[in-house]
């Protein structure tokens, strides 16, 4: 069932472009020139007025499927105009943090079982909210029990480590951005990009793959060390949590994500010469910032590694001490989706060179179904 492939893992980053596909078929419409385009959630359909009109918007998951829903919460903001928040299901749990019939609860699970996210869906729904799951397995608790949803249709994940679901799952909440937003999509602008970035995103995540050499290249350089930081901010401040918590659950590499604009508020500390970080710099609203945020790294001889939008390298790291990873430029709310998967090929190639075992790390379960 691996196919041409060691690891299910391995197998599962690689069919990113098919999952993808898979996950926007039938919902991504495309009328003929100038005609209108739009986007089709058969689950949601008769929801999404309520959902438009509610105070505000929470997304509760557990680990990879929560940093997925933070990777999309900026264009779920900019385009329904609701406030969002983020809740780790069990954080919620443990404050009983408020929720009002005037909610909409979005429950993200690939799985459909955690039990945090389960509990918290139980009461999110004993508190009145609209609960919507978006979970990869037809049938699953979460799928069964919210009042309405989104199948990801990424196929059966079996590797421990969450990597197809993740890009599904951002997929998925950027098209339920697009169709919060408005009836009339095809006459803006930027909506209209976004849905013709979606078009063309798995022959994107089929390029960025190319990196698989470099990214295990990469992995040889790093594979004995101790500690990596990852910087991102934006919209791919998820992409530095999710670059951590890959690299952490299988390589067993101590690795941490930090959104950039704390740098200097504690982790400024930790850099010297020795340990290294991956600064996440595609272009985008916050490339002037990550800029800086590279000087003031160089200046305390960081161990830099750029990932950068392609054709960019030069303009990142003139001294060229740093070692670069050039990605292809998509769309800014899409960007997300394409620098995690060499993140995840790193993580991958990691693991293999320091002899763990991919797809059952240690003390991991894939469905986490115990508080
Ligand atoms: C990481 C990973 C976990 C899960 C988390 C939630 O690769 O797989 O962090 O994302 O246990 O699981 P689901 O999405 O099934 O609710």
């Amino acid at each position: 069932r691996k196919g041409n492939f060691e690891h299910f893992m391995q197998k599962e980053i690689h069919e990113q472009p098919d999952s993808l596909t898979m996950t926007m078929r039938g919902r991504l419409i495309r009328g003929g020139e100038q005609k209108a385009k739009g986007i089709l959630l058969g689950g949601l359909k008769d929801h999404l007025k309520t959902m438009r009109r509610s105070r505000r918007i929470l997304f509760i998951g557990c680990g990879t499927s929560y940093n997925a829903a933070l990777a999309a919460r900026p264009v779920v903001e900019e385009l329904s105009g609701i406030p969002v928040t983020m809740e780790i299901a069990s954080d919620l749990l443990d404050r009983q943090g408020p929720i009002y019939r005037e909610d909409t609860a979005i429950f993200v699970s690939q799985s459909g079982e955690t039990a945090d996210t389960l509990q918290a869906l139980e009461y999110a729904k004993s508190n009145g909210a609209l609960c919507v799951g978006i979970t990869n397995t037809v049938g699953s608790a979460i799928a069964r029990g919210t009042h309405c949803g989104i199948h990801l249709n990424a196929g059966c994940e079996i590797g421990v480590a969450s990597t197809k679901a993740y890009t599904s799952q951002i997929a998925v909440i950027v098209m339920l951005a697009l169709a919060l937003g408005d009836d009339s999509l095809s006459t803006q602008q930027r909506p209209n990009a976004i849905m013709d970035n979606l078009y063309n995103l798995p022959s994107k995540v089929r390029d960025v793959l190319k990196l698989d050499k470099d990214m295990k290249e990469l992995a040889a350089l790093l594979m004995d060390e101790q500690s990596l930081l990852v910087f991102g901010r934006g919209y791919n401040y998820a992409t530095a949590l999710e670059c951590a918590l890959k690299v952490k659950e299988v390589s067993l590499m101590h690795a941490e994500g930090i959104v950039a604009g704390e740098m200097k508020h504690g982790p400024l500390a930790l850099v010297d010469e020795t340990l290294p970080i991956i600064v996440i710099a595609t272009r985008d609203a916050s490339l002037n910032k990550q800029q800086s945020v590279i000087q003031q790294l160089k200046a305390r001889k960081g161990r830099l590694i750029v990932m950068c939008t392609e054709g960019d390298a030069e303009f990142m790291c003139p001294d060229r001490t740093c070692r670069i990873i050039e990605v292809p430029k998509v769309h800014d709310c899409l960007q997300p989706i394409i620098n995690i998967v060499p993140l995840q090929l790193l993580a991958y190639h990691l693991t293999v060179f320091r002899g763990f075992n991919v797809d059952q790390p240690r003390n991991l379960a894939k469905s986490v179904t115990t508080q």
